[in-house]
């Protein structure tokens, strides 16, 4: 018998923890807009527990720990061990005590004491079972305690993912398409899907705002293109190509990327669901 989550356990602790270790500066700024969202929507305050699901290399559970203070808690969970030790690391850093992290798969296991909010910014798409894992969440939460999560629209809505693929079509034979509601990043995009898990779960007044914005992939088309192909989807296809047809798919970026320059820096559309639910 296979272990719950095994796929995304060897990701995580593979070549995608790996990459998201070595490139968390760049990750945390790519992402900024959506730890602004979370933030403004979620509003962790002095005091209180706070959990952080798929929390990797930690931005958001120190944000939280920042707003809790030193009278409250956050708990951060994950199945990667080496983005966890990099968020210890960070935490130790920044000497914020009210923040822990733990290696558990958030579908199954222990997520701590109750908590008076639950956050994840991109990490509750990768459950093998999503209503397990959702009513493990909600056993670790308060009753009247409120859930903030975001995750991505679907790709046609994310130019960022989708220009790279189209011209990565072009050079190199694609596996066929996988089950859009399996565990990856866009599993959750069908936003009446996700609310109908929430509610299969227990949790209550389920809803969910949409957000788009533009954004810096880098200050040159290169740069830019160079980028690109470490994130998301593409680097997936791409991991183990020959070096001529990453070449070949860079080059072709890089010339579809002048026509995205605005002010010095490459900008490309992304939309994402700001997902609110109550324990
Ligand atoms: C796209 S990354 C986002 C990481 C982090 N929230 C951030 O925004 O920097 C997804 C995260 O979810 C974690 N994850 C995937 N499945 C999980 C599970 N079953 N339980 C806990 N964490 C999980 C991965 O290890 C990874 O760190």
């Amino acid at each position: 018998m296979t272990a719950i989550n095994q796929d995304q356990k060897e990701f995580w602790n593979g070549a995608g923890g790996s990459s998201w270790v070595s490139g968390q500066e760049e990750m945390d700024r790519f992402l900024s807009p959506f730890t602004e969202q979370l933030m403004k929507h979620a509003v962790p305050a002095a005091g209180e527990q706070v959990l952080d699901i798929g929390c990797g290399t930690g931005d958001t559970s120190l944000r939280a720990a920042t707003a809790v203070g030193t009278s409250g808690h956050v708990h951060g969970v994950d199945i990667s061990q080496p983005m966890l030790d990099l968020a210890k690391t960070r935490a130790a850093s920044t000497g914020a005590a009210q923040v822990t992290f733990a290696v558990v798969d958030a579908q199954s296991e222990q997520l701590g004491d109750a908590a008076d909010l639950v956050i994840s910014r991109f990490g509750v798409m990768f459950f093998e079972e999503p209503v397990t894992a959702f009513k493990n969440i909600h056993a670790h939460t308060k009753p009247g305690g409120r859930m903030v999560f975001i995750c991505w629209q679907p790709v046609r809505e994310n130019e960022w993912v989708h220009i790279g693929l189209g011209i990565a079509k072009k050079h190199v034979e694609f596996p066929p398409p996988p089950d859009p509601h399996a565990p990856g990043p866009f599993a959750f995009a069908d936003i009446d899907r996700t609310l109908g898990i929430l509610g299969d779960a227990g949790w209550k007044d389920a809803s969910a705002e949409p957000f788009s914005t533009r954004l810096n992939q880098g200050s040159s088309a290169r740069d830019g293109a160079e980028s690109l192909m470490l994130r998301g989807p593409i680097s997936r296809v791409m991991m183990d190509r020959t070096d001529a047809e990453k070449e070949a798919v860079l080059s072709d970026l890089a010339d579809a990327m002048e026509s995205k320059m605005v002010d010095g820096k490459v900008m490309l559309g992304a939309g994402v669901w700001i997902v609110s639910a109550t324990a």
